[in-house]
């Protein structure tokens, strides 16, 4: 695997060029202001296509060479693209069969990028003509460091329903399952008698009445998956004949849901992504950070490239929020600490024409003389003092469960609530977890977990039997499992695993579900601690045995506790059956009231926990309870607006807060103003302070 790119500064710092909108004297004064921010990496040509190749075949590169001339006189490098996201009008009028159609079988029309099909051979064998010439041309200009293969795929045309792309469904069906006989079995189409007599019968989940199989689409969303992977290694693998450059593709993690990162991770160089804060969020730092961990966990725990956010405000959401003072920076610092070796924007000057003139830029419409040019050159500052963060490492002791195929089987329709929605939970544990200052890898089921004290599974309703296995593994040999409800409940076809829920998840959490019991919309539950004399709860016992006796807290009704140790639980109660697990905390009201709501199971070396709603604040308390268990180390008594994260030798102190903060137990040396801290350091509200060991 090729390294990282060769940068002077350390941090890579930088963001999308697009000069072609701008007359060539314009670009001597980027270059210039480019300097005095410190940049030395610019992302180019990415939507240059239709400038490079203005008809089939025909080439013009003199804008090209002439820019990178210009950066390289600079001594600033660039991340140059295949520019195949967005496709030139004359591909689509040449080769209509290439245009994008969705799930209606709209043909959907061009005047935008992305508009294209993903299974198209037109599409294939012209982006891979217009990489061809790009990279037997630059592949050795002083100025290219790597290469930035295509953007974001999946963003417009993640899947697509046209002819050409059901032909190519059917050959890769006819890849997974070999026969139709053993197609019809994976998919169970004796439900509603929709067997196949053979492949060519089976249609993309093109727009049908309600009840569409299940397991059809999730072997559509796969196939797309492999799709765009196959558009992104024919170029790569083209650039890799000409020099062995870093390659990558900038992903949406964690924003992008038909994209499975899993599966995408050992095709780049390095992983890079694109993070945009939503500003309708409150919480959006820690949104941030989770997408950063995901980032830093796709890319296996080697240092990432942040490779586009945003200086201010987008363009593309409801009420597009500028950024308030410092926040920018504290995005951007948060990024590093949690792996990301570059901070890059979309993008460097702001357009003034087109969809996006109203998104902010590093130099923004109001030029240099603005807070946000200031902030830009302070950024570029301090980045050069954390150059050796660069290539260091982020250690965690527990690890998220994250998989794609469980988010898209889960948000299938006609599950037991629309208020099952894999991200509320990931990112409820995510929060909880963030508050007690615990930084998580996320981890895909089937990952090899054993180096972590504690592992957490929040919606885990695919769960294979391998990864259910190996969870099982995980908690014998002493690990500790956090589950929350609706996991393991189907296999990767979305077939119920056999006998009661959850399933796979049974022996290890030693409990059964009975039955489901969602909440009406808002509706809550409360749950307690079980009274301190033991439980004469439901025998325990094989799960399909009798239905349970009297509740788990008291024979004769919900237990009593005292009011202030009321949690309480949304969305979601069931009947739970104790088989050898015990109940921690209880339904105190409800449909499940007196049965177990939190349940422990000592299995072998190791603990297997199990919630059965949605706690909320309460999740904390919880799971703190459970770190302790599992002896997780992390920074007691700071407030939870104080962000803590260990990079190497480096700690980042970030303070989300309006009141200082003070850390105890950190000593080192001020990067940013070379101070001393013995033990303590304070940091003022809003600010980010870097202490190096
Ligand atoms: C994405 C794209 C960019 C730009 C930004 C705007 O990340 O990659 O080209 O459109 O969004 O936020």
């Amino acid at each position: 695997m090729p390294g990282y790119p060769a940068l002077p500064g350390g941090i890579a710092y930088g963001g999308d060029y697009n000069p072609e909108q701008w007359p060539e004297e314009v670009w001597h004064e980027d270059v210039r202001l480019m300097r005095e921010a410190g940049v030395n990496l610019v992302s180019l040509g990415i939507f240059s296509w239709g400038l490079i190749e203005p008809s089939e075949g025909v080439y013009d590169f003199d804008g090209l060479d002439r820019v990178l001339d210009l950066l390289d006189s600079a001594g600033i490098k660039a991340d140059l693209a295949t520019p195949t996201s967005s496709p030139p009008v004359w591909l689509r009028h040449r080769y209509p069969a290439s245009r994008l159609v969705d799930s209606a079988g709209h043909v959907i029309a061009g005047g935008s990028r992305h508009s294209f099909c993903p299974s198209s051979p037109d599409y294939a064998a012209a982006s891979a003509r217009v990489t061809e010439r790009l990279a037997a041309r630059y592949a050795r200009h002083p100025a290219v460091a790597m290469w930035h293969v295509h953007n974001e795929y999946g963003w417009a045309n993640a899947h697509c329903y046209c002819e050409t792309s059901a032909e190519a469904f059917r050959d890769w069906l006819r890849d997974r399952h070999g026969s139709v006989a053993a197609l019809n079995h994976a998919w169970g189409t004796t439900f509603w008698g929709l067997s196949y007599g053979s492949f060519d019968e089976v249609e993309p989940p093109r727009l049908a009445p309600p009840g569409l199989l299940t397991a059809l689409q999730l072997d559509f969303m796969r196939f797309s998956v492999d799709a765009h992977i196959a558009n992104f290694r024919r170029e790569r693998d083209i650039i890799r004949r000409h020099c062995d450059l870093p390659v990558t593709t900038n992903f949406m993690i964690p924003n992008c849901k038909p994209m499975d990162y899993w599966r995408w991770a050992g095709e780049v160089d390095v992983v890079a992504n694109d993070h945009y804060l939503d500003a309708a969020r409150t919480d959006g730092h820690i949104e941030l950070a989770m997408a950063a961990d995901l980032t830093r966990s796709v890319a296996g725990g080697r240092p990432w490239m942040l490779m586009e956010h945003s200086t201010g405000a987008v363009n593309w959401q409801p009420r597009n929020i500028a950024k308030r003072p410092g926040e920018m920076r504290r995005n951007s610092l948060v990024h590093v600490a949690r792996g990301s070796d570059s901070v890059l924007f979309f993008q460097w000057r702001a357009s003034r024409y087109g969809a996006e003139k109203f998104h902010s830029a590093m130099l923004p419409h109001a030029g240099t003389d603005s807070e946000v040019w200031r902030e830009v050159t302070g950024l570029g500052a301090d980045l050069r003092r954390l150059a050796d963060v660069r290539g260091t490492r982020v250690e965690a002791e527990v690890a998220v469960v994250w998989d794609w195929e469980s988010y898209w089987a889960l948000e299938l329709e006609w599950r037991p609530s629309v208020d099952l929605r894999f991200r509320e939970r990931v990112e409820a544990f995510y929060e909880a977890l963030w508050r007690e200052h615990v930084t998580v890898d996320f981890v895909h089921p089937s990952a090899d977990v054993s180096a972590y004290r504690m592992v957490v599974a929040p919606s885990a309703y695919l769960l294979t039997e391998a990864s259910a296995k190996n969870l099982h593994r995980y908690v014998e040999s002493g690990g500790a499992l956090v589950v929350s409800y609706f996991s393991g409940i189907v296999n990767e076809n979305d077939t119920i695993h056999g006998g009661p829920c959850p399933g796979v998840l049974r022996d290890v959490l030693g409990v059964s579900v009975e039955e489901f019991h969602p909440l009406r919309e808002s509706g809550t539950v409360s749950v307690a601690r079980p009274p301190s004399r033991p439980p004469s709860g439901p025998p325990s016992g094989p799960p399909s045995g009798p239905p349970s006796g009297p509740p788990a807290g008291s024979p004769s009704g919900p237990p009593e506790p005292a009011p202030d140790e009321r949690a309480t639980g949304r969305i979601w109660s069931e009947r739970v059956r104790l088989a050898g697990a015990r109940a921690v905390r209880v339904f105190a009201d409800g449909p499940d009231a007196g049965h177990p709501a939190v349940t422990r199971h000592e299995l072998g070396a190791g603990t297997a926990w199990y919630v059965a709603t949605a706690l909320d604040a309460e999740l904390r308390g919880l799971l703190a309870e459970a770190l302790d268990q599992a002896g997780v180390s992390r920074p007691r008594d700071l407030p939870d607006t104080l962000e803590f994260v260990r990079r190497g030798a480096h700690v980042f102190l970030v303070n989300h807060g309006d009141e200082p903060v003070t850390v105890h137990g950190v000593t080192g040396v001020g990067v940013f103003d070379g101070v001393g801290h013995a033990g303590a350091v304070t940091v003022p509200p809003g600010e980010v302070t870097v202490i190096r060991a």
